[in-house]
């Protein structure tokens, strides 16, 4: 049974409903590795009553021109005849049925366009349910074939659900829903129901690490109900608490989640994964100091791969549960989320960073609320009020050179946004030189606690 996605079944329900009407629908789900595509996949499925086709994007088939078209579209080459001839004969000839024809840009278009017919067969007088998994590992030619189908998609009945991690599937001009991790809830609910007898302080570590991951919530319930040989007293003690074992598919789900990160990431990992107050002790307690630390780093990392809203997002759960308590961490991850929609264009993101800013009551906060404020006004299209509020920053730090040095490193990033160079030059400098004095490694740690 699904937990905690009863909007993403009402969305799919809507669709496979329409579809039974003879209106198709398409649908890119992506979320990260065990976050649960695939189970709403098996959902759809089971849902379907209709005609379901299911295909994947597989690793070690990435580099092989249509491999996976064909695997999807197998079920149906016996209805290739029924399609216009050119249509028919690109496809064959895609699919090494029959010799290589003309020119390969017609070949693209022939081969897209026979895709939406053979669906459309498929569908008959009835409806199709059309499944890809893994849409990431799509080979280059299936990819663009099912795209350029899947934006055609009309009144054939035919629903195409994609799922695909964050990177490496884009799909220009089709309607996404993220999927994020489970809220506490549901994470409670998944662990009663896959591992019942596990003891209370061993759950609440279990969902502390797994962090409303569904596989990682799971495997990690497997592991320490059973053959791990660890001391079930151990892993749950607070004060001590010994590592928790980590599964196979878990390592594998992380190594190669780090290891496609950028080199200077992965130090910066490895820094944090060794830093004291970062380690295992805390973690592992749920603390909220350590939580916002934890979601510091990883609002970093996915920084590094540009993925921005899930930034905003990491940076929100991080600095919930520490505004009452550490108002100051809160900020500092706030304007990270900022920066983050920034980056993003997105000037709503900006906007819920400032309003949360206020909402910590803290008028001593440089860069505050009201430089967030005017960033998001300068996104949304006001710089009347938003310039000057930038600049009063911008010379506040620049004359009182504070301290903390990534709040220069912030005014220097709203110099340059309201086209100040001297002074962001000037910032940057400054800041430069005191991480060259005092070292990076104690830069990051005290842009933590200070900014
Ligand atoms: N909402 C949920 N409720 C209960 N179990 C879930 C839920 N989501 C996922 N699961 C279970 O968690 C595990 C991982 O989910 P799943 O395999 O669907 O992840 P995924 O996103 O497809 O991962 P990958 O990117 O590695 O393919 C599976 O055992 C699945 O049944
Ligand atoms: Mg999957």
């Amino acid at each position: 049974m699904l937990h905690g996605r009863s909007a993403e079944t009402a969305r799919i329900d809507e669709l496979l409903a329409a579809a039974r009407d003879g209106r198709s629908g398409v649908l890119v789900i992506r979320g990260e590795a065990g976050v649960g595509k695939t189970a709403l996949l098996d959902y759809a499925a089971a849902a379907a009553g209709m005609r379901v086709l299911r295909g994947t994007g597989i690793e070690s088939e990435a580099e092989l021109p249509f491999a996976a078209l064909q695997l999807l579209l197998r079920p149906g080459l016996g209805l290739l005849d029924l399609l216009p001839p050119p249509q028919a004969r690109a496809l064959r000839g895609a699919f090494g049925l029959a010799g290589t024809p003309e020119a390969p840009g017609a070949d693209r278009f022939l081969i897209g366009l026979a895709a939406l017919s053979l669906l459309s067969e498929l569908a008959g007088d009835g409806a199709l349910l059309c499944l890809i998994d893994d849409a990431h590992w799509l080979d280059r030619a299936s990819a663009d074939a099912l795209l350029f189908a899947a934006r055609r998609l009309e009144s054939e009945g035919v629903v195409l659900l994609i799922v695909a991690r964050e990177d490496g599937f884009d799909a220009p001009g089709l309607p996404e829903l993220p999927l994020g991790r489970l809220g506490r809830e549901a994470s409670r609910a998944l662990l009663a129901e896959r591992a019942p007898g596990l003891p209370p302080g061993l759950a609440d570590r279990v969902l502390a690490e797994a962090d409303g991951n569904p596989l990682a919530l799971f495997e990690l319930s497997v592991a320490l109900s059973g053959a791990s040989g660890l001391p079930v007293t151990l892993a749950a003690s607070p004060e001590f608490p010994a590592p928790l074992p980590l599964p196979r598919r878990l390592q594998q789900t992380y190594y190669r989640q780090v290891a496609a990160l950028p080199a200077p990431t992965r130090t910066f990992l490895l820094v944090a994964a060794a830093e004291e107050t970062g380690g295992q002790g805390q973690s592992l307690t749920a603390e909220p100091g350590a939580l916002a630390e934890i979601a510091r780093v990883r609002a970093w990392v996915a920084m590094e791969r540009g993925a921005m809203h899930r930034v905003h997002e990491l940076v929100v759960a991080g600095a919930e549960p520490i505004a009452g308590s550490d108002p100051m961490t809160a900020a500092a991850l706030l304007r990270l989320g900022a920066v983050a929609g920034w980056w993003a264009g997105d000037a709503k993101l900006v906007q819920d960073a400032a309003d949360r800013m206020t909402g910590l009551g803290r008028s001593e906060l440089i860069p505050g609320p009201g430089a967030l404020q005017a960033m998001a006004d300068l996104l949304a299209g006001r710089p009347a009020a938003a310039v000057p509020r930038l600049a009063e920053v911008v010379a506040a730090v620049r004359q009182s050179r504070p301290e903390q040095l990534a709040v220069r490193f912030y005014a220097a990033n709203m110099a340059l946004l309201i086209g100040d160079f001297d002074s962001a030059r000037d910032l940057m400098l400054s800041t430069a030189r005191a991480c060259r004095t005092q070292g990076v490694i104690r830069f990051l740690a005290r842009s933590r606690s200070s900014a």
